[in-house]
């Protein structure tokens, strides 16, 4: 396995691999790899000859007074992960080499970027699109492997290969859970243990939405008001958004249809939090 920092290293890696007729997967990442980031490899791994990872803590799309200065990091130990994981280059670049001075170009998809996260993180969205399609474009997938928990990141990202033509497939991956529900996040890192108990109401709280759909309560009002009176029982967690929404369109509902997902963001102390799931049960 090989750690590139360069721009022009990896580029020139990519160009050999197609010149060799090789595939190439991808799996971009903020680093701080856990189980989830592994389910990720190891659908990379089946997917393409040449496994790339990207580990960058993208400055662009973190606001003012977001955790961007103490993301966490831990290099040494997502290389041995990466390497056992079977990727074949972790591409690591430095902020300067991806956002040089007089950088100027940003990549917006509107719409269903300004709702749910794009509220309450103005300019989010814009910095992840930007990165994104940068990263594309050195690396140049043929696929490329995302989480649900992102679930809006995951439909931005969508919208945005399909309208800039973009030869790559996205994938997105089931959301990979702690035993007791929590969704994996590198931010989970940030709970105090009572924090991380509280942080319980997020996958709770999915649970509790498809049961009442499944009792037959499809009014999304009803279901909200239920679930935010629940969340607003634990001391330290304060509701950013709770919305029932098409899964395409990311518009709100008002009543549940197979096409419902329930998206949830809270803070918990000063830690954001965010998990999601399509409310009405598939037999297929
Ligand atoms: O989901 C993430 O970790 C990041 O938003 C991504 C897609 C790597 C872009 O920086």
């Amino acid at each position: 396995m090989d750690i590139i920092r360069s721009v022009t290293e990896m580029r020139k890696r990519v160009v050999s691999a197609q010149a060799a007729g090789q595939t190439i997967s991808f799996v971009p990442t903020m680093g701080f790899l856990h189980q989830g980031h592994l389910s990720l490899l190891e659908e990379g791994r089946r997917r393409g000859d040449l496994l790339v990872l990207s580990i960058f803590i993208n400055p662009t799309q973190f606001g003012p007074g977001e955790d961007l200065d103490d993301y966490p990091r831990d290099l040494e130990q997502d290389s041995q992960l990466a390497q056992q994981a079977g990727v074949d280059i972790i591409f690591v670049p430095e902020a300067k080499a991806m956002y040089p001075p007089g950088y100027a170009t940003y990549v917006d998809v509107e719409g269903i970027s300004e709702t749910l996260c794009g509220t309450s993180r103005p300019g989010h969205f814009r910095g992840v699109c930007t990165i994104v399609s940068k990263l594309f474009n050195i690396i140049q997938p043929q696929v490329a492997i995302f989480g649900n928990k992102d679930f809006q990141q995951l439909a931005v990202i969508k919208r945005m290969t399909l309208d800039m033509n973009l030869p790559v497939e996205i994938l997105g991956l089931p959301i990979f859970r702690e035993a007791d529900g929590l969704a994996m996040s590198s931010r989970n890192v940030y709970l105090s243990p009572d924090q991380r108990r509280q942080a319980l109401v997020l996958s709770q709280s999915l649970a509790t939405a498809k049961e009442l759909v499944a009792a037959g309560e499809l009014d999304c009002a009803t279901i909200i008001v239920q679930l935010k009176k629940y969340i607003d029982q634990q001391p330290d967690v304060r509701i950013d958004y709770v919305q029932i929404c098409h899964q395409l369109t990311l518009e709100d509902q008002n009543r549940v249809d197979a096409d419902s997902v329930l998206l949830l963001a809270v803070f918990i102390g000063k830690t954001r939090l965010i998990d999601n799931s399509f409310l009405v049960i598939k037999n297929d």
